[in-house]
C-alpha cells in the first residue's frame, strides 16, 4: 500500500469507513474493483490528487463523483470539465476566469471553473489531451493554489481538490514530451487504475442483472432475466466500450424484448455480426473484435494446440491460403508459420 496515502485524522477515517458501505454507489465485487474502492475510501477523506485511469466507458467520473460524495466536501460544488473540448482561446477564461473588457466579448467580470469549485472538487477530464499552454497554468495553479483571472492583476487563493483524469497513457505521453513531467507528478499522488470490463470476470453478469433490473423499471417491462444464448454471448463479449457499452446493449435489448426473457434477438446487430472462427472442438468458439479475442467454451474445453492449429488454419482461409500475409498477421516469421504447419497437419 502506498505509504504517501495520509488520512487526516482518525474520526475522518472511521466516518469513512461508516459510511463506506451503504455511499459507495459503483458496482463490483471483482478483486480488481474491491482494491479500487478500498483505496477510493481511503482517500475521500483526505484533499490528495489523484489520477483516474482506464479504458472509455470504466467508469472515472463515477469514480471522481464517489470520492467527491465520499469526502468532507460532500456539501460543495463537484465541477468537472473537459478543457481539451473548449477552443484554445477561451480555456484559460474558463478555468481561470476574466475580468470585464479583458477580451472581446468580455462583457462582465466572470468567475472561472476553479473558483465556481470553491471549497469543492474539480474534475479535470480527458487530462492527457491538455495543451502544453493550458498545462503549464494548471500546474502553476495547483502547486500555488493561486489563480488570476484573465486581465485581472490581482491573485486570488482558490482551495479546491484536483481529481483528474484519463484514457491515456501518461507515462508514454511524458516520455514522448507530450504532457509535462512535473504536472504528471502534481497529479499522480494516488493513482486509480479503473480496469476494463473484460478483466472483471463475474461483475459482467452483476451489471446486465443491475442494469435489466433499472431499465426495465423505466420502461415499466417485465423481463425476469436473459436465456441461456444470450447470457453466453454477452459474458463472451469484450466490451470494448466497456460499462457504457453494456449499459446500452442492455438498454437496447428492452426495448425489444417481446418475451420475457432476453433472447439473442434481442440485442443489438452488431454483436451478432462479429467474425466468429470455428474452432475444431465443436462447441468452442474463438471470436476476434478489433484484434481481441474472446472466448465462448461452451461445454466443451480445447488445448492451446488446438486453438493454435484451428487460428492458423481460419487466418489462411481468410487470406485465401496466402502464407506470408498469414504469418503477418499472426506475427510470426514464415518459417514458424511453415513448421507449424507440418506440425499440425495443416495443408493449403
Ligand atoms: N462500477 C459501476 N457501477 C455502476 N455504473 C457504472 C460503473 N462504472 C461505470 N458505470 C456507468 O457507466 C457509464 C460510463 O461511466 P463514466 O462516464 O464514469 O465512464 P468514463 O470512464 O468517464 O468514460 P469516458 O472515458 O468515455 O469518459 C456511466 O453511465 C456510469 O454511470
Ligand atoms: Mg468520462
Amino acid at each position: 500500500m502506498s505509504q504517501s496515502i495520509i488520512i487526516d485524522s482518525e474520526g475522518a477515517q472511521a466516518r469513512v469507513r461508516e459510511t463506506a458501505a451503504a455511499a459507495f454507489p459503483m458496482l463490483g465485487q471483482s478483486p480488481a474493483m474491491k482494491r479500487v474502492q478500498h483505496l477510493a475510501l481511503k482517500i475521500a477523506a483526505t484533499d490528495s490528487s489523484v489520477l483516474i485511469t482506464g479504458e472509455t466507458g470504466t467508469g472515472k467520473e463515477m469514480l471522481a463523483r464517489s470520492i467527491h460524495a465520499l469526502s468532507p466536501r460532500r456539501d460543495r460544488p463537484f465541477v468537472a470539465v473537459n478543457a481539451s473540448a473548449i477552443p484554445e482561446n477561451l480555456q484559460e477564461s474558463e478555468l481561470f476566469g476574466h475580468r470585464k473588457g479583458a477580451f472581446t466579448g468580455a462583457i462582465q467580470d466572470r468567475k472561472g471553473l476553479f473558483e465556481e469549485a470553491s471549497s469543492g472538487t474539480l474534475f479535470l477530464d480527458e487530462i492527457g489531451d491538455t495543451s502544453p499552454s493550458l498545462q503549464v497554468k494548471l500546474l502553476r495553479a495547483l502547486e500555488t493554489r493561486v489563480i488570476r483571472r484573465v486581465g485581472d492583476g490581482g491573485e486570488r487563493l482558490v482551495d479546491v481538490r484536483v481529481l483528474a483524469a484519463t484514457n491515456r497513457d501518461l507515462v508514454e505521453l511524458v516520455k514522448r514530451g507530450e504532457f509535462r513531467e512535473d504536472l504528471f507528478f502534481r497529479l499522480n499522488v494516488v493513482q486509480l487504475h479503473l480496469p476494463p470490463l473484460r478483466e472483471r470476470g463475474n461483475d459482467i453478469e452483476l451489471f446486465l442483472e443491475t442494469f435489466l433490473k433499472r431499465h426495465c423499471l423505466r420502461h415499466q417491462k417485465k423481463i425476469r432475466g436473459f436465456d441461456k444464448e444470450a447470457m453466453s454471448l454477452l459474458t463472451s463479449y469484450l466490451y470494448p466500450g466497456n460499462i457504457r457499452e453494456l449499459d446500452n446493449i442492455v438498454h437496447h435489448a428492452v426495448l425489444m424484448a417481446d418475451e420475457d426473457e432476453i433472447r439473442v434477438q434481442d440485442l443489438p446487430p452488431y454483436l451478432l455480426a462479429r467474425p466468429r472462427i470455428s474452432a475444431a472442438a465443436g462447441s468452442v468458439h474463438l471470436e476476434a473484435t478489433q484484434g481481441r479475442l474472446g472466448f465462448d467454451l461452451g461445454d466443451g474445453f480445447v488445448s492451446l494446440a488446438e486453438m493454435e492449429k484451428s487460428l492458423i488454419e481460419a487466418t489462411l482461409n481468410k487470406l485465401a491460403g496466402n502464407q506470408s500475409s498469414a504469418a503477418k498477421k499472426l506475427g510470426i516469421s514464415r518459417s514458424t508459420l511453415w513448421r507449424k504447419m507440418k506440425e499440425y497437419g495443416i495443408e493449403m
